[in-house]
């Protein structure tokens, strides 16, 4: 018996998400001892010490199943960002809230839209279900907004952007996807993926737009600069009633008692994420001066990461960086097969990875 012909066609057909290379499977394989990973855009300074105690506090209640509605982590977020628990949905990370997303809105016969380039997870839970994705040529790297909405059709159900888009760390200004979002038939859902709106010094003025615009989603996550990638903990804030739906597909408990505890203890902790920006601004401009002496260009990035193009076959280069134990990310699968994105690290990783990599390049 063939299984993959019993599975929908949508899943027979389906790639599965490459992640960065782990640590450890770099150690096991090529036997390199002192490994670096700038690959998953995570938070180089670890998780902060205040997520820390809170995991250690709560780790004496890992025999009791979680608050299936977190409710201690909705009252932070919205306090902090002035929000109502209706309009919360908690996911197992945002990546659990995207899929949750499509479940809930999307069938086979309608259009999902996206951008070239886009976040590959978009692409993935649309073709799981079996829906058609609409992908929209990029400009410079980044989404088209006039070319999304042109693309925009009948059968278009839900729309995805990544602001700041990852793995390009193109970012579109607010006012731009105001315009958009105008434009834009009330019936046609956006998702507006905010996974490294930290990093900028701006705050975003998505949460305001949800009065007028009913239609949108905001995902958001504490992997990137709330250094909690391991524990998996995202939000969506929504209409509630659209938060309302997805609370009826999500898992009971999603989201485990630890991760709830550390997110409560991150979102105070406001030193760590002022910290976790000026790394992040420093160890950027390390690499876009690295970038500039080994004559490469870049795509200037808004997230915590950074595009470079190696002008050759990018595969060959991260090749010869994992053997030198610096693990960073082909993106060829995004289309970008002359680039690697490379994860802001700490001011010494980073320059380990442009040591390596001039290496490379020279040999
Ligand atoms: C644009 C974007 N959205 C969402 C995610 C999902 O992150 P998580 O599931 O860890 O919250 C990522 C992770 O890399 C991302 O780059």
């Amino acid at each position: 018996m063939n299984f993959c012909d019993l599975a929908v066609s949508g899943v027979a057909d389906l790639r599965p998400y490459v992640p960065g290379k782990p640590i450890e499977e770099l150690q096991r394989q090529y036997g390199v001892r002192d490994v670096i990973k700038l690959a998953s855009n995570e938070n180089p300074l670890g998780p902060s010490k205040a997520a820390l105690a809170a995991v250690a506090l709560n780790s004496r209640e890992l025999s009791r199943y979680p608050d299936g509605n977190g409710f201690t982590l909705k009252t932070a977020l919205s306090e902090k960002f002035q929000l109502q628990a209706e309009q919360i949905t908690l996911g197992n990370g945002s990546n659990d809230i995207l899929e949750i997303i499509a479940r809930c809105f999307v069938r086979p016969q309608d259009e999902v839209l996206f951008s070239e380039h886009a976040f590959a997870i978009y692409a993935l839970v649309t073709q799981a279900i079996g829906a058609t994705a609409v992908v929209t040529p990029a400009l410079n790297f980044g989404h088209d907004l006039q070319a999304m909405l042109a693309a925009v059709t009948e059968r278009t159900k839900l729309i995805f952007i990544a602001n700041p888009n990852n793995p390009t760390g193109t970012f579109l200004s607010a006012s731009d996807l105001y315009q958009f979002l105008q434009q834009l038939p009330s019936n046609v859902l956006v998702v507006l993926d905010e996974a490294y709106v930290e990093y900028n010094s701006e705050p975003s003025a998505s949460f305001d737009w949800l009065a007028q615009f009913s239609n949108l989603i905001v995902t958001r996550t504490f992997s990137k600069a709330y250094g909690l990638a391991g524990l998996r903990v995202g939000f969506a804030v929504s209409d509630p009633v659209i938060t309302d739906l997805l609370n009826r597909v999500r898992q009971p408990f999603n989201v485990n008692n630890l991760a709830l505890a550390a997110a409560v203890a991150s979102l105070g902790d406001e030193d760590y994420l002022i910290e976790s920006r000026a790394v992040n601004t420093a160890g950027m401009q390390q690499f876009e001066q690295g970038f500039k002496q080994l004559g490469l260009e870049w795509i200037p990035s808004s997230g915590n990461f950074i595009t470079v193009n190696v002008a050759r076959s990018a595969a060959d280069v991260y090749e010869a960086l994992l053997q030198r134990g610096v693990i960073v990310r082909p993106i060829a699968a995004y289309g970008l097969p002359q680039h690697l994105r490379i994860s802001i690290g700490l001011e010494a990783e980073n320059a380990r990875c442009l040591q390596a990599l001039a290496e490379v390049l020279e040999s």
